[in-house]
């Protein structure tokens, strides 16, 4: 039912426009949005099954880290065994990393680089600790990477294992813990870098010491199934976070943290996430993009069929004042909220510094934004903002079937800035973002007419 009205509506739009512009048109844009799709590729197949314990079945050579001298005792320094076996496993084709079950492995920052041999598998069953004093971090040596997988391509991970940043004495540390802390950063967690081909499979990451995963720098990249846990007062511990990535499907996962469960900055497009859970954290978010006037690009993200709980934002872009480039196509559809505080919400004034920002005249550029079917309870009045910037309108945003909704009834849409157009059910009523085409307004009503089903074409979106 949707796609045929979304069809007619594309059909009207054709019709109110005509067919002989030559800039991008509304319906040029909406038809490429429905259009777009990440594959999410056939994960279930390729992960490969643990052969028996230490023998080379399956022409899999299994590197254990305990042949290497790890102790796996939680105390023991492990980092020089991991290492070596780091170095034997990438060196040979159609090994697997192993860190076996039932053991606690506590490993120093590390940064396990390739190129390897083909057909690298990292399995990871038991735990990883990082060691939890920020005291001993050299930032000068290590940076901001606890465990970091360098220029890898087509290497699995995998397995029931656990990733654990120990951050509890970081967060503890944070300027936003406690005012007089210096803001010094913390290191993430895990970072797969320059890398591509890459499958994540099952894992869990948990407790970063700041973020728990980041992808950087890499193109097709899937994430099944991960777990991402910390807590909800655990500060800037994004749960996944994308930057400069293309090509990244994320999965069947939940996350539970203290700030984004995603995170998509710059450089980053051709991102789809398809089940996922979001609570506690700050909700998945396009940004923070543009701070200190910097250039910031997101495009074509998609989200699809996912569940809030307890979040401080569902559904976020967030830019700061000053910066340039553009957020341009974006589709959130199939979202459930419970007691999310800003469900919907564009925000060109975001500013997470200790000091209020200044006005700027220039921002980041939001356009073609899609939010459909998206649902539930809000626990803040304006269930839908878009707050943009005045010189740089936020344009092209369609909402359909959205139902929001406060406990006391009182959910409202604010709007400063923004035109789109909206369709279907839509409460709380979002007559703000009327588009200056009102043609297309009266169109889109008479659009939902579902008599004239019969003269639509029925094109697979
Ligand atoms: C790991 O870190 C600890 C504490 O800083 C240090 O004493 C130890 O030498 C490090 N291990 C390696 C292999 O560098
Ligand atoms: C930190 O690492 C750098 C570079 O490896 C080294 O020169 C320096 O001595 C280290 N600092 C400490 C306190 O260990
Ligand atoms: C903040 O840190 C200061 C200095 O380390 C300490 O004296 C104070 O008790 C801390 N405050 C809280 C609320 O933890
Ligand atoms: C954003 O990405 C673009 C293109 O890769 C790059 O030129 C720019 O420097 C990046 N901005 C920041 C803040 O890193
Ligand atoms: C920024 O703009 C807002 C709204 O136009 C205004 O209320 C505020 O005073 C301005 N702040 C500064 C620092 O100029
Ligand atoms: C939106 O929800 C309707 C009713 O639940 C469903 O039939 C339709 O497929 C959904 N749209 C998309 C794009 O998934």
């Amino acid at each position: 039912m949707a796609k045929i009205i979304l069809c007619l509506f594309l059909v009207l739009l054709m019709g109110a426009h005509g067919a002989a512009k030559t800039d991008l048109s509304d319906e040029v844009i909406l038809s490429e949005l429905e259009d777009f799709d990440v594959e999410e590729g056939d994960d279930e197949a390729e992960f490969f099954d643990l052969p028996r314990w230490g023998v080379d079945r399956g022409n899999k050579i299994l590197v254990n880290v305990d042949s290497f001298g790890a102790v796996g005792d939680g105390a023991s320094d492990d980092t020089k065994a991991f290492v070596d076996a780091w170095k034997q496993a990438c060196s040979t084709p159609k090994s697997v990393f192993l860190v076996p079950a039932g053991r606690s492995y506590l490993v120093n920052a590390t940064r396990f680089r390739g190129p390897c041999a083909g057909r690298l598998r990292v399995q990871i069953e038991g735990t990883i600790v990082a060691p939890d004093d920020p005291k001993n971090w050299n930032f000068t040596k290590n940076g901001r990477i606890w465990l970091g997988f360098f220029y890898l391509t087509g290497v699995h991970f995998q397995g029931g294992g656990i990733i654990d940043g120990s951050g509890s004495k970081w967060w503890a540390a944070s300027c936003k813990k406690n005012k007089t802390n210096p803001c010094i950063a913390a290191p993430t967690a895990l970072t797969i870098y320059a890398s591509s081909g890459i499958k994540v499979k099952g894992l869990t990451i948990q407790n970063g010491q700041q973020m728990n995963f980041v992808i950087s720098r890499s193109d097709s990249i899937r994430i099944t199934g991960v777990t991402v846990s910390a807590p909800g007062d655990s500060p800037n511990t994004d749960g996944i976070h994308i930057t400069e990535s293309t090509n990244v499907v994320l999965q069947n996962s939940k996350i539970g943290t203290g700030d984004d469960c995603v995170s998509i900055v710059n450089a980053s497009s051709n991102i789809k996430m398809k089940r996922i859970y979001c609570g506690p954290g700050h909700g998945i978010s396009i940004g923070s993009l543009g701070k200190d006037n910097s250039v910031g690009i997101v495009t074509r993200v998609v989200l699809d069929n996912a569940f809030l709980k307890g979040t401080t934002n569902g559904l976020r872009i967030k830019t700061w004042q000053g910066g340039s480039g553009y957020v341009r196509a974006v589709r959130f559809q199939n979202v459930r909220m419970q007691d999310v505080s800003n469900p919907i919400i564009i925000d060109q004034f975001y500013c997470d510094s200790p000091k209020s920002c200044q006005n700027q005249t220039s921002a980041i550029e939001i356009s073609e934004i899609v939010y459909r079917n998206v649902s539930g309870t809000s626990k803040s009045k304006k269930a839908i903002k878009f707050a943009c910037n005045d010189n740089v309108p936020c344009s092209h945003i369609v909402l359909n079937n959205i139902n929001l909704e406060t406990s006391d009834g009182t959910a409202e849409v604010y709007c400063n800035s923004a035109t789109g157009i909206g369709y279907g059910y839509i409460h709380p009523s979002a007559e703000c973002l009327n588009s200056d085409d009102k043609k297309i307004n009266q169109k889109m009503e008479a659009g939902v007419d579902e008599s004239r089903e019969e003269y639509v074409v029925h094109t697979e979106l």
